[in-house]
């Protein structure tokens, strides 16, 4: 039994510790903002925060967040008003959407290590997420506005 924190809450998994941590969020905890694309941690869609840290779900087993915080899409905010879910919208960022919780998430975690980012360190960072309708420029344009309206 592995325990641990998500977005907040205490939880335990009695999945195999090897488990990827993508699992055992979507399909035991029902958190299903978090999204399998590649799993080999190429393409970031599954990204979450460890330990305020972004990291990539799928190549997280779950026995190693033991005692550890996990903060997914949903804990971002209470209601969808984190300054990055505003932007996101003012910004009309999205396509399909399929690759934006990751995106967020890994934004998320840049604006609370270097919230003066500049737009060079805001493309290196979000290098690590790849978006199939290339919603690239409409995501520095939401992390900038972020970051300024935060
Ligand atoms: S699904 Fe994890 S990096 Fe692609
Ligand atoms: S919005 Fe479609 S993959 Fe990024």
């Amino acid at each position: 039994m592995t325990q641990f924190t998500v977005n907040g809450e205490a939880v335990e998994s009695g999945a195999p510790p090897e488990t990827a941590l993508l699992w055992v969020l979507r399909e035991h905890l029902g958190l299903t903002g978090t999204k399998f694309g590649c799993g080999a941690g190429m393409c970031g869609t599954c990204t979450v925060h460890l330990d305020g840290q972004p990291a990539f779900s799928c190549l997280t087993q779950v026995g190693d967040v033991a005692g550890r915080e996990v903060t997914t899409i949903e804990g971002l905010s209470a209601d969808g008003d984190h300054p990055l879910q505003r932007a996101w919208v003012a910004e009309q960022v999205p396509q399909c959407g399929y690759c934006q919780s990751g995106q967020i998430m890994r934004a998320a975690a840049l604006l609370n290590e270097s919230p003066d980012a500049d737009e060079g360190e805001i493309r290196e960072a979000m290098s690590m997420n790849l978006c199939r309708c290339g919603t690239y420029n409409r995501i520095v344009r939401a992390v900038q506005r972020a970051a300024r309206e935060a």
